[in-house]
């Protein structure tokens, strides 16, 4: 059986309306524009499908994250590029998944709760706060940050290229120059 390197894995962690799926899914088009095999597991896109079903309980959610970090697997012995974004909220989870990923690194997409709660993508931490949504991550549910991340980016101080910047060398990607 012939041996494929490993590809490498970037997991994406932090609260919800930090730029993880922003990041992770420009990565992917310029992974893509490069001809390099890729996937992304977002998580809505995960429980829309694979974790259908599952609800936010820390049961539910390592579940969740569980399942991605299995397919990351599979994906990444094929040599695909894995990015996934996952709000992932505890850390002794995200070790244990992580640590079975040969070429995984674990990026901290951090961006305060006070900016999250004002960017409010989805409209979710507004009802959220109103205690119409339970359990929710930052708000009434527990957001463990990584203690040693491989890399800490902080969106409400750099901006999407920035944070782009940083990431292509994870990715394997040469950093652009743009004239
Ligand atoms: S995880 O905790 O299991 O990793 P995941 O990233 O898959 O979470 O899904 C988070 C997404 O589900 C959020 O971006 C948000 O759109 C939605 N969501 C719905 N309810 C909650 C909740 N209680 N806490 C966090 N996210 C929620």
């Amino acid at each position: 059986m012939s041996r494929q390197a490993a590809g490498r894995v970037l997991w994406l962690t932090g609260l919800s309306g930090a730029g993880k799926s922003t990041l992770a899914s420009a990565l992917h088009q310029e992974l893509l524009s490069a001809g390099i095999s890729t996937e992304l597991l977002d998580g809505d896109a995960v429980r829309e499908n694979l974790s259908k079903g599952l609800g936010f309980s820390k049961e539910d959610r390592d579940t969740n994250v569980r399942r991605i970090g299995f397919v990351a697997g599979l994906l990444a012995r094929h040599g695909v590029t894995v990015l996934v974004s996952a709000i992932s909220p505890y850390e002794d989870t995200r070790r244990e998944v992580l640590s079975k990923l040969p070429n995984a690194v674990e990026i901290f997409v951090d961006a305060p709760l006070e900016t999250v709660t004002e960017r409010d993508v989805k409209g979710l931490y507004l009802k959220a706060i109103a205690g119409e949504i339970a359990h929710f991550t930052g708000v009434s549910d527990p957001y463990e940050a990584p203690s040693t991340p491989d890399l800490h980016l902080r969106t409400d101080r750099l901006n999407v290229a920035e944070c782009l910047e940083l990431l292509r060398p994870l990715a394997g990607l040469r950093t652009e120059v743009t004239a």
